[in-house]
């Protein structure tokens, strides 16, 4: 995998919303992958603010989310869908009728996963995967111990996470334990994956993903397998890996290769 590592979280943004910009320039019709959390909002701004000055159209994107909580609809504060609508898809091009995340509100989850599945293949598979990664190395919802070959399904919250979100939740509003999620398999099956990680707290998780071992227990370390994705991350969540610098050196070697491919 690529590791590209940057001074902070405003240039790991712009990176990865540049790739997104591409991405979307060469196949308008793209199908993206896209995540919710802290991390990428940076990200959306740059995409709401390269749509606006007219460098990106979003008229023809498809777009599937990672994951949903379960038991919440869609216009609920804390829902997902709520929240791409609030940080990205209100304020693009998009149609939002192309627009998926997973139905926390399905009377039947196991029929919705399997469907959620069999329309990511019907728009022809994701180009281009968003994701963000928890402190305990999850990917989506794909808690340490969940199957690296795991389709969207219904997972159990670990503590871990649910601790880290209640930050979003107010003291008295219930913040479920289930969700549904894409799983391993699903987002190895993306054309292309972008990781983004910024801050200390994230610094142990990358260590495991890029130089630990491929495990379930780290569920991030699956992209090991994977032939095209890129973790975009700042200095600080840098901090832990070993081989930082062999990292930053790769990255020159393929700056130089691109500019000489372009000439
Ligand atoms: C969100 C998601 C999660 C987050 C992860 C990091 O759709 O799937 O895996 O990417 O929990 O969240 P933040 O960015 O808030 O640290």
């Amino acid at each position: 995998m690529k590791v590209v590592i940057l001074k902070d979280a405003a240039a790991v943004a712009a990176y990865g919303a540049e790739i997104f910009v591409k991405q979307i320039n060469k196949k308008n019709h793209s199908v993206l992958g896209l995540a919710t959390g802290s991390t990428p909002v940076a990200l959306y701004q740059e995409l709401i603010a390269a749509n606006k000055e007219s460098k990106v159209s979003f008229s023809a994107v498809r777009s599937f989310n990672l994951d949903e909580y379960m038991g919440i609809e869609g216009d609920h504060p804390q829902s997902y869908r709520h929240f791409m609508n609030e940080e990205l898809f209100n304020h693009v091009d998009i149609d939002k009728s192309n627009t998926q995340v997973p139905p926390g509100n399905a009377a039947n989850p196991i029929e919705a996963c399997e469907k959620y599945e069999r329309d990511i293949v019907d728009m022809g598979g994701i180009d281009i995967q968003l994701l963000g990664i928890g402190r305990n190395a999850h990917i989506g919802f794909n808690e340490p111990s969940s199957s690296l070959a795991s389709r969207t399904r219904v997972k159990t919250l670990t503590q871990a996470t649910i601790d880290d979100n209640a930050r979003f939740f107010g003291a008295d509003e219930h913040q479920p334990h289930l969700s549904i999620t894409m799983g391993i398999g699903t987002i190895l099956e993306s054309k292309k994956v972008v990781l983004l990680a910024t801050g200390e707290g994230k610094a142990e998780a990358i260590q495991a993903t890029v130089e630990g071992p491929l495990s379930a227990a780290c569920p991030a370390s699956a992209l090991q397998m994977h032939r095209n994705a890129v973790l975009i991350i700042d200095e600080a969540a840098a901090s832990k890996l070993v081989d930082k610098e062999f990292y930053k050196h790769i990255e020159v070697e393929n700056q130089k290769l691109e500019e000489m491919l372009e000439l």
